[in-house]
């Protein structure tokens, strides 16, 4: 069975897409074989990735509905043992037309549950707690929270742990936050490091000892359709990414064993 990772924030621009990207690429250069789904109808996975307009035609949104059965909704990516399902056009009257659904909020774990063969699924979510984060949270089995060292931080993380804890209790018992990290570091801000503390403060072990620091290659990476761990190996980013994957994978194994 495939573990699957939501990546959830409801804030836009605190770096699910980057970690979404980086770790997944970082995890299939050891072997394991990953999917990404882009679940953002923004489509910065699926960009991330170097997906041409031509290959985004069929992509979630055409498996959510049901009009292509889940192994032709996703394609091989140039990076081995990487596979994406993109974000297609159509995905982005999702979150209003399902709202009329059966089920609407168990249309994506019923797609999860018919793909076999990978070791993790990665869902790359919108930055809302709408319809769509609710289809991931109760498809996966873990939740990953990039958070960004700012201000109102905290106040949104309270919002996500609510309702992760709802899920949990209604609609996927299975549901755990495998971890927050701290994306966009800034080392030379006393506000990051402030915001760093108190995370940590509250959630103690649930916060990834990799920060990941603000790094200029990381934001380039995606003009030219890679993850920064393919574009610049040696970059801080990239550096801390690996460390990240390394760290969560040491984490699975003490929990398989
Ligand atoms: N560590 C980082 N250093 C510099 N820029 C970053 C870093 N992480 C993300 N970015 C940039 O910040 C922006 C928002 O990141 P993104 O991953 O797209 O966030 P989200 O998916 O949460 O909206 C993007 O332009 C991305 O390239
Ligand atoms: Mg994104």
């Amino acid at each position: 069975m495939s573990k699957v990772i939501a990546v959830v924030n409801q804030k836009g621009g605190v770096g699910k897409t980057t970690t979404t990207l980086n770790l997944a690429t970082a995890f299939s250069t050891i072997g394991k074989k990953i999917l990404v789904i882009d679940f953002d109808p923004q489509g910065n996975a699926t960009t991330g990735l170097g997906v041409s307009e031509k290959r985004k035609l069929i992509g979630s949104y055409e498996a959510l509905i049901g009009e292509v059965s889940p192994e032709y909704a996703y394609q091989k990516t140039p990076i081995p043992n990487l596979y994406l399902m993109p974000a297609s056009l159509h995905l982005s009257g999702a979150e209003i037309e399902l709202v009329g659904l059966k089920d609407r909020e168990k249309l994506l774990s019923t797609v999860v549950k018919r793909i076999e063969s990978f070791d993790f699924i990665f869902i790359d979510c919108p930055p809302s707690l709408g319809l769509l984060t609710l289809n991931a949270l109760v498809a996966a089995d873990q939740v990953l929270i990039p958070l960004q060292c700012e201000f109102y931080a905290l106040e949104g993380l309270s919002q996500i742990l609510y309702t992760i804890n709802q899920v949990r209790k209604h609609l996927n018992s299975r549901l755990t936050l495998q971890g927050v990290v701290l994306t966009m570091f800034d080392n030379r801000s006393s506000l990051s490091t402030q915001v760093a503390n108190d995370v940590r403060h509250h959630l103690k072990d649930k916060v990834y000892e990799t920060k990941i620091p603000r790094n200029v290659r990381v934001a380039e990476a995606p003009s030219f359709g890679k993850p920064a761990v393919v574009y610049d190996l040696k970059c801080l980013g990239s550096q801390a990414y690996l460390e990240l994957a390394r760290e969560i994978l040491a984490q699975e194994g003490k929990l398989a064993a």
